[in-house]
């Protein structure tokens, strides 16, 4: 038997209900804040992630799933593609090529797939759904503002509000800009010189290219001595403290709580300034909802011009996990199952099946092959709450048996008073 591979997972119904409703959710919280949709492929050239999210990152030196495509010619150098491991870059190349600062576009969502060589575990897959959204343009249009870092992190709580989602953590740091960096990452170098040989083989090696990536070790032994290295909050400029303590301020005056964590550096290197995460206890060691955070210098790393964003991304898989904890069955029944009832009834049923749709009622259709009882046990397992019979009896009189399966009551309903019965008891 042939399986889903290994970290994937088909959705299937009812979860996929859960998984609309969530989306229908999020693309009213994204219009409400003048929000639009881009899709960008799901493959992109290998160079825009190790780029972008940076080359020592634990996503791109292990977790790309990277291949040669072939040329058109069999000497010809492939091009190394990879399936896209986060929407970020791709959005940002997206602006950078279509130069959408001319088209006044600035607030951009996307809702899709993503892909990770993970372990699979609870919460993690190697497929897995994001949710998210960047704010994006030219410092002119004030997209450098803690207002935006602060608007961002509202929409977010809004929409897990909306959601019933409880018992959510807002952990919030500033991770500086390139000057700081370069103080901090001097300084951790430093700290690490004495201690790195007791680390593990990637911390020695991130020691000497990326120190900051230090913090995303997650062997254990490593974690006192990581506890112990300078943070980067001894080192921001006064322009880096002056924009966080603003989007405290706004965040505050909002209403949005959130606790700081000198230690969340986020394991992408395109941050600058603001880095933020969501988590929700009932996610078990996987408890990142969703995390995000400013990208300054993104823009110009690709080619394009000053373009300071802002923004984030929802893991859908961890969202509906935590929501199915509280969530009511958002599942709609069938309103009326119609059994048709004997030879050339499937037409009459068919027609009629197709004004009561029009009408936006949800109906299952059987066959005329069933016998009465066979349609009465189909209606129940398919959780219709009226069956309606089609018979030749019924059609001549143009008056329709129509049975509640909850109340059992039944009676007989004129074709043009269909709808308005069966609508008033949904
Ligand atoms: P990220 O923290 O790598 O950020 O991913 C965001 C969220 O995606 C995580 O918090 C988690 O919920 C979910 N996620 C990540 N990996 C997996 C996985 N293997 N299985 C299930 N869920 C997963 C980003 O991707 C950035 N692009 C966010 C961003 C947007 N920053 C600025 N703009």
């Amino acid at each position: 038997m042939i399986k889903a591979v290994r970290g994937t997972r088909d959705l299937l119904p009812p979860d996929t209900a859960l998984w609309n409703f969530v989306e229908a959710a999020a693309r009213d919280v994204f219009r409400a804040y003048n929000f639009q949709e881009i899709r960008t492929p799901i493959f992109e050239e290998t160079q825009l992630f190790s780029r972008s999210v940076g080359e020592e990152t634990d996503i791109v030196s292990k977790e790309m799933f990277t291949w040669e495509d072939r040329g058109r010619a069999q000497s010809d150098k492939g091009q190394s593609l990879t399936l896209r491991p986060e929407n970020t870059a791709g959005v940002v190349r997206a602006y950078v090529e279509h130069k959408l600062w001319e088209r006044g576009l600035n607030k951009l969502y996307y809702i899709g797939p993503q892909f990770r060589r993970e372990r699979p575990q609870k919460g993690r897959y190697r497929q897995f759904y994001q949710i998210g959204a960047e704010v994006i343009g030219p410092p002119t249009a004030g997209s450098e503002s803690p207002a935006r870092d602060a608007e961002i992190i509202e929409l977010l709580a809004t929409f897990l509000d909306r959601l019933g989602i409880a018992g959510w953590n807002l952990e919030l740091n500033s991770v500086g800009c390139p000057n700081d960096r370069a103080s901090f990452n001097e300084a951790l170098r430093k700290a690490l010189r004495p201690v790195v040989s007791k680390m593990c083989a990637d911390c020695q090696r991130r020691a000497v290219t990326n120190p900051l990536r230090v913090f995303d070790c997650k062997v254990p032994e490593d974690q006192p001595i990581i506890a112990k290295l300078p943070r980067i909050s001894q080192f921001l400029d006064e322009p880096c403290r002056k924009h966080f303590r603003e989007l405290q301020g706004i965040l505050n005056s909002v209403g949005v709580p959130f606790a700081i964590n000198d230690r969340l550096v986020r394991g992408l290197d395109y941050y600058t300034r603001t880095a933020f995460e969501f988590t929700h206890g009932a996610l078990g060691a996987q408890n990142a909802v969703l995390g995000g955070g400013r990208y300054d210098g993104l823009s110009e790393s690709l080619g394009g011009p000053s373009a300071p964003g802002i923004g984030f991304a929802i893991g859908e898989d961890r969202l509906v996990m935590s929501l199915k904890e509280s969530a009511e069955p958002v599942l709609r029944r069938p309103d009326v199952y119609i059994a048709p009832l004997g030879p050339g009834m499937n037409r009459e049923a068919a027609r009629l099946a197709r004004e009561l749709r029009r009408h936006d009622l949800v109906v299952e259709l059987g066959d005329e092959s069933f016998r009465l009882k066979k349609s009465f046990e189909t209606a129940t397992r398919v959780g219709a709450k009226f069956t309606l019979i089609v018979g030749e009896n019924e059609v001549k009189a143009d008056s329709f048996a129509v049975k509640n399966l909850e109340t059992g009551e039944q009676v007989s309903v004129r074709r043009q008073e269909l709808v308005a019965r069966i609508q008033s008891d949904r």
